[in-house]
């Protein structure tokens, strides 16, 4: 069930009206919901009942502290893939024991850090990293748990911007160097190899491409086993796609059996990667019409969230639907409009030629399934503050981050000594 809904003419989030929000925090701003990350978090592991899998939520997806909160409170892990994220992840109180560190570009920095903490496996993507990894642990008298990323080249049939799992993705060791790699980190003494892990892509749509990877690593498992090595766990990454355009993901009943068929029998320890699929739907951006512009070959719909607050359409052509907060008659019309930010490129435009009932200067707009990949890719491009979140439980809403004020974004820069006012320069002792 959808946590964004129409009640008496206007849209809510759970029991919370969208507009009310928009004048307690102003515009533009996202809006996550509790009981949409729960069910969804729920939906998911139920589907895997009874098998030994644990979900590492994939905090890139969304690394809001609350977000990933809620998420821990009902059971979840975390996949990171920067010393950042695993902050986030252990200040939300992640336990170490519950993250997976991944990233085809792991700094030692970083690998120094995942150790300190007691993270449960790094997956490493190269044979350089392999050994980098190694001699840091060394010096800390520590031995790394590690999964080795396999790169299973197989074609996930998605954007091809996040697609991951071909042999010319820059992603994981190719599947015929995998025996290799595994032997060598199995000598190396700094290294405890716990297993595999693979990551095909992101938004797929079809289950086709997992079956075919998911079998690849079933049988080097058995090969590598057959050579003597020990594989205990698998990491399956995540990549399950949501409804963005009305078309049906794959039901995660099907997901999970496949999973059983190809790996479940195989006696390992099985980790899950989700991202998008636990907060994409749980999520809006919520903007306000500033002009429409009526152009002599198009009609533009001018509101105040831009590119930099939601890049994804100007990224990867994606298609976000796009409410009305306030609920058009059923009869009202409807005209192909272009919903286009603020930012000086022609490419900051949410939606071309999209059929709405025209909205008018101050009406509120809601770009749905905004939870994945929406607020963590903003940016203050234009001197612009992105856009601040807001999350809701029932009927009570807090803000999970304020928007940046100017203040905080000027005071990040600072001039150099040479072009410092005059009075400042002389007391830093400049000429
Ligand atoms: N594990 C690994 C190793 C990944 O690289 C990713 C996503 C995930 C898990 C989570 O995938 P998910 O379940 O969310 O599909 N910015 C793009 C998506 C980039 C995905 C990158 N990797 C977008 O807006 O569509």
């Amino acid at each position: 069930m959808s946590h964004f809904a129409y009640r008496d003419g206007q849209l809510h989030a759970e029991g919370v009206p969208v507009a009310a929000l928009a004048r307690a925090v102003g515009t533009p701003f996202y809006c996550y919901s509790s009981a949409a990350l729960v069910e969804a978090y729920g939906a998911f592991r139920a589907a895997f009942a009874g098998m030994n899998v644990r979900v590492c939520y994939s905090l890139k997806a969304n690394s809001n502290r609350a977000v990933i909160a809620t998420l821990l409170a009902e059971g979840a892990g975390a996949d990171v893939v920067s010393e950042g994220e695993m902050r986030q992840a252990l200040a939300a109180g992640v336990a170490p024991g519950e993250i997976v560190f991944a990233g085809v570009g792991k700094m030692a920095r970083e690998m120094r850090a995942g150790l300190e903490a007691g993270i449960r496996q790094f997956n490493v993507e190269s044979i350089p990293e392999l050994r980098l990894l190694n001699e840091v642990a060394l010096s800390m008298g520590r031995r790394a748990p590690v999964a080795l990323r396999i790169n299973p080249d197989v074609d996930a049939r998605t954007h091809a911007k996040i697609s991951t799992g071909k042999a010319e993705n820059k992603f994981g060791i190719d599947l015929g160097h995998a025996a290799e790699a595994y032997a060598e980190a199995a000598r190396l003494p700094g290294i405890a190899v716990e297993g595999l892990a693979i990551h095909i892509g992101s938004q797929l749509e079809e289950l086709t491409p997992y079956r075919q990877a998911f079998a690849r690593m079933a049988e080097l498992v058995q090969n590598l086993r057959a050579s003597g090595h020990p594989v205990r766990s698998l990491d399956l990454g995540g990549g399950l796609g949501i409804a963005y355009q009305g078309k049906a993901p794959p039901p995660l009943a099907d997901y999970a059996a496949l999973v059983r068929e190809t790996v479940g029998g195989l006696g390992l320890d099985l980790i899950l990667e989700p991202g998008r699929r636990l907060v994409g739907e749980a999520g809006i951006l919520v903007s306000e019409v500033l002009y429409v512009k009526e152009g002599v070959s198009r009609n533009f719909v001018i509101v105040d969230a831009a590119m930099n607050d939601l890049i994804r359409p100007a990224l990867y052509d994606a298609y976000h639907a796009i409410l009305p907060v306030t609920e058009p008659p059923s009869d009202a019309p409807v005209r192909r409009v272009d919903v286009v930010g603020p930012i000086c490129e022609t490419g900051d435009r949410f939606a071309e030629q999209r059929p709405l009932p025209p909205p008018a200067a101050g009406d509120l707009l809601a770009f749905c399934a905004a939870g994945a990949y929406g607020a963590v890719m903003a940016s203050a491009y234009n001197t612009r503050p992105p856009a601040a979140e807001v999350m809701v439980r029932g009927s009570g809403h807090e803000i999970v981050r304020p928007r940046l004020g100017y203040d905080a974004i000027l005071a990040m820069d600072r001039l150099p000594a040479w072009l410092a006012p005059p009075a400042a320069r002389k007391s830093r002792g400049v000429g």
